[in-house]
């Protein structure tokens, strides 16, 4: 019955390796790639309010109810959806949610892969200097000539899930933990830097109202849509990746100060990043909502005009891949702990299938960026731009929903009580926002997007 479980992938050594490895993972493209730019396209400083107020009142509470099923269950999502079930409830169907899980990880890997791709190269562009001085035209072409060549792309998105496929197949506790520990904190820091940067530029004001100044006739339904996924996405929440590294984690550390800890960072790192863009975005006149290819439009400029900028450029898209590094090894973390349990396989085989698997997927999105980029998947949406969709805005809270409907209405509450170590009022407000304000309000969301409701 209730009993904590141990985890036989083997545990973390302690509190602080689990927040690093679970920053590692929520820190990554989602905040320095894909806030900015999803911020720019939906009209600046409300889509980033209600990012901000989704993060606060849905994320840290399913991130919270999340690892603590991940402790309790101590196994793969899927085999700790069906033991948790067996502890009380009585339907088989959860591990539903566990399946859910493994597939959104593995389409969000197939493109986040490609992505993490553009990175890589423009380690070496910006360690040639081929930013140093040039025009922002200069700049959008380079970007604009490795979207348009697919084997460039095909090289950098084959290289970047080797790596992550070597990561997984070694295992959990591998040493990343240790890089994370230095790493992040020097991602951090360039971050600053470039704060600083683009605190004496021009833009500055432009660039920071914008991002703070919330004009909600800019928001449309879709955009909270994509705001409340957004949110999903950068905490790392709804498809179990979250819920495995709490498998791991000690019986005795507290899950709501760790889950505060590593959304406050996620947070910060993410509008660091939109105050470092946005002001070049206006000093060099160029469009907020140019989409995916923002950062690798805009940050280069600043490499370009900054001493030392050589330097500071290649260490920054070093670090950017590393950071995506650490989020993709969590994506299929999921599948291969399933296969390890499961089906027996060993650590090598199933991470060389799953990341294999992912890798092929990612080929759609490699040439939906070039030749098939006509092509219409789904409501004018590129395969690309669809398995991002899906994923971000459907599959990540459709997760979370019924990871808080969980947490909150299937396990018994008293085992709830033993893994949060909440008490009082803490505890009254963090089971309130988990049974009631994550699934009506992801609910309302859905409904408002898909038309059902609102305007
Ligand atoms: N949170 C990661 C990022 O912001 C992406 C991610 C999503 C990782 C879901 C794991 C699971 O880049
Ligand atoms: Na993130």
């Amino acid at each position: 019955m209730s009993a904590q479980r141990t985890s036989y992938h083997g545990q973390w050594s302690s509190r602080w390796i689990f927040i690093m490895a679970a920053t590692g993972s929520a820190v990554g493209l989602g905040n320095i790639w894909k806030f900015p730019y999803m911020a720019g396209e939906n009209g600046g400083g409300a889509f980033v309010l209600v990012y901000l107020a989704c993060i606060a009142i849905i994320g840290l509470p399913v991130m919270i109810g999340e690892i603590l099923i991940g402790r309790r269950g101590r196994q793969s999502p899927i085999n700790t959806m069906r033991a948790l079930v067996a502890d009380g409830a009585h339907w088989d169907g959860w591990r539903f949610v566990g399946w859910l899980g493994v597939l959104a990880g593995f389409i969000i890997l197939s493109f986040y892969s490609v992505v993490a791709g553009w990175a890589l190269s423009y380690v070496g562009e910006a360690a040639s200097g081929a930013f140093v001085g040039v025009e922002s035209a200069t700049i959008t072409a380079l970007f604009n000539d490795l979207k348009g060549d697919p084997w460039r792309l095909l090289l950098w998105h084959t290289l970047f899930m080797a790596l992550t496929i070597g990561v997984v197949a070694r295992g959990v506790q591998s040493g990343l933990e240790q890089a994370v520990r230095y790493l992040m904190p020097a991602l951090f820091l360039l971050l600053v830097v470039l704060t600083g940067y683009a605190m004496q530029s021009s833009g500055f004001d432009e660039g920071l109202a914008f991002l703070l100044r919330p004009d909600f006739g800019a928001l449309s339904a879709n955009g909270i849509l994509a705001a409340m996924g957004q949110a999903f996405f950068t905490l790392s929440l709804g498809m179990g990746a979250i819920m495995v590294y709490g498998s791991y984690l000690p019986a005795d550390a507290s899950i709501p100060r760790t889950a505060a800890t590593i959304a406050v960072m996620d947070t910060t790192v993410a509008l660091l990043a939109g105050i470092a863009i946005f002001p070049l975005v206006f000093t060099h006149g160029l469009s907020p909502s140019s989409g995916p290819g923002l950062i690798f439009e805009t940050l280069p400029l600043a490499f370009g005009a900054m001493p030392g900028g050589v330097f500071f450029g290649t260490l920054f898209f070093l670090l950017l891949v590393f950071a995506a590094w650490t989020s993709a090894i969590s994506l299929i973390e999921p599948m291969v702990a399933y296969l390890v349990e499961n089906r027996d396989w060993g650590r090598i085989p199933a991470a060389v299938a799953s990341g294999g698997a992912a890798w092929v997927v990612g080929l759609g999105s490699v040439v939906s960026l070039n030749v098939a980029s006509g092509f219409d998947i789904f409501f004018g949406l590129t395969w690309f731009g669809f398995a991002d969709y899906l994923t971000t805005n459907i599959m990540l809270p459709l997760g979370g929903l019924l990871i808080a409907i969980f947490a909150g209405w299937v396990m018994p509450r008293s085992a709830v009580i033993e893994e949060v170590g909440l008490t009082g009022l803490l505890f009254r407000v963090w089971y309130g926002l988990v049974r009631y304000v994550t699934p009506v309000g992801v609910g309302i969301v859905f409904l408002h997007a898909i038309g059902l409701i609102g305007g």
